[in-house]
């Protein structure tokens, strides 16, 4: 008897007893982003882009959540709003039970590209923030040692910045954004330019620090196994205006290992997210109302040879 392979792969909707009960639990934890009905326009001398409408969801403590959506859907915008260094047009942001207007220290950046400081030891760029917000040099020196110790670079605290990998970087970039005790980490594709390797090093080794510490986190990637691999829910967002297409909640077990990329839970919910970003080809009824390119006068050819 042959079997149909499709009535064997089990629904990104099936959830193990375990991991059911994970949601469960952190369903029961408080609310610490709340964004309500957001929305942000952007106005330019080429007109009006509507950047958001209507983004609408909670992330819990502790929770990891991760964004994911085609190039160009928002998802730099929404996380520069959450991080107040965008205004946003319509809507709310709750950090807290308290609205977001502005830059604050309980919300830490982490970008793509390397921000640290070039002049700045390692140390004294983690040291930064602490005394910007006024901590004395020797109490911003300790917590800069226990942060880089936390990401395993205590070796490295007098090193500055071009004397390591890239990898190196992002980790002091990670120490910079927890030493001020932030409530979320912000992350718009913190790993996006390093090599697949290192990348998926430092995948670990987030989900390492972040299992150790009370930190929310919002992660945007374009890797769909990352989304799948770091996250507790993933939100998918559609481009033009970017809009919530589907928050999935991952039901691939904790803790997480690179031997999972290949479990059934795992493929169901990338076959959901590729059907999500990468919609089927139209059918052809469809098609027949696409403008066809027999309906394009094009010209002769011959007329662009020179
Ligand atoms: N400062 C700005 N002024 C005008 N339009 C902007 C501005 N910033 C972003 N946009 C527009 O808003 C939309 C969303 O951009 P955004 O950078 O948030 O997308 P993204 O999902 O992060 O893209 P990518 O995956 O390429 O990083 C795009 O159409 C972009 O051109
Ligand atoms: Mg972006």
């Amino acid at each position: 008897m042959s079997m149909n392979p499709d009535r064997l792969a089990p629904s990104y909707l099936e959830q193990s007893e375990a991991v059911r009960a994970r949601f469960e639990r952190i369903r029961q934890r408080e609310v610490i982003l709340e964004v309500r009905n957001l929305g942000k326009r952007f106005s330019s001398a080429q007109g009006e882009v509507e950047a958001l409408r209507d983004i609408s969801f909670q992330i819990r403590r502790r929770e990891f959540v991760c964004v994911i959506g085609p190039s160009g859907c928002g998802k730099s915008t929404l996380i520069r709003t959450l991080a107040g260094l965008e205004s946003h047009s319509s809507g709310e942001v709750l950090l807290d039970n308290r609205p977001v207007d502005g830059p604050g220290s309980d919300r830490g950046m982490v970008f793509q590209g390397y921000s640290l400081f070039p002049w700045l030891t390692v140390k004294k760029n983690v040291m930064f923030g602490p005394e910007m917000n006024g901590r004395g040099g020797d109490e911003a020196e300790q917590d800069a040692l226990t942060w880089l110790d936390l990401v395993g670079l205590s070796k490295f605290a007098n090193a500055y910045p071009h004397q390591l990998s890239g990898g190196m970087r992002q980790r002091v970039a990670i120490a910079r954004a927890l030493v001020n005790q932030p409530r979320i980490l912000l992350m718009d594709e913190p790993f996006g330019a390093l090599d697949a390797q290192t990348r998926s090093k430092m995948q670990s080794h987030l989900l390492d620090i972040w299992k150790n510490i009370d930190i929310t986190v919002l992660f945007i990637t374009h890797d769909l196994d990352e989304a799948i691999f770091l996250a507790d829910r993933i939100l998918v967002l559609k481009a033009h205006p970017g809009e919530v297409q589907e928050l999935i909640e991952v039901p691939v077990p904790r803790p997480r290992s690179p031997g999972q990329f290949s479990s059934a839970e795992f493929l169901a919910t990338k076959a959901r997210l590729e059907e999500l970003i990468h919609p089927p080809m139209p059918t052809e009824s469809e098609e027949d109302q696409v403008v066809k390119p027999r309906m394009i006068r094009f010209t002769d050819v011959d007329d662009n040879v020179e």
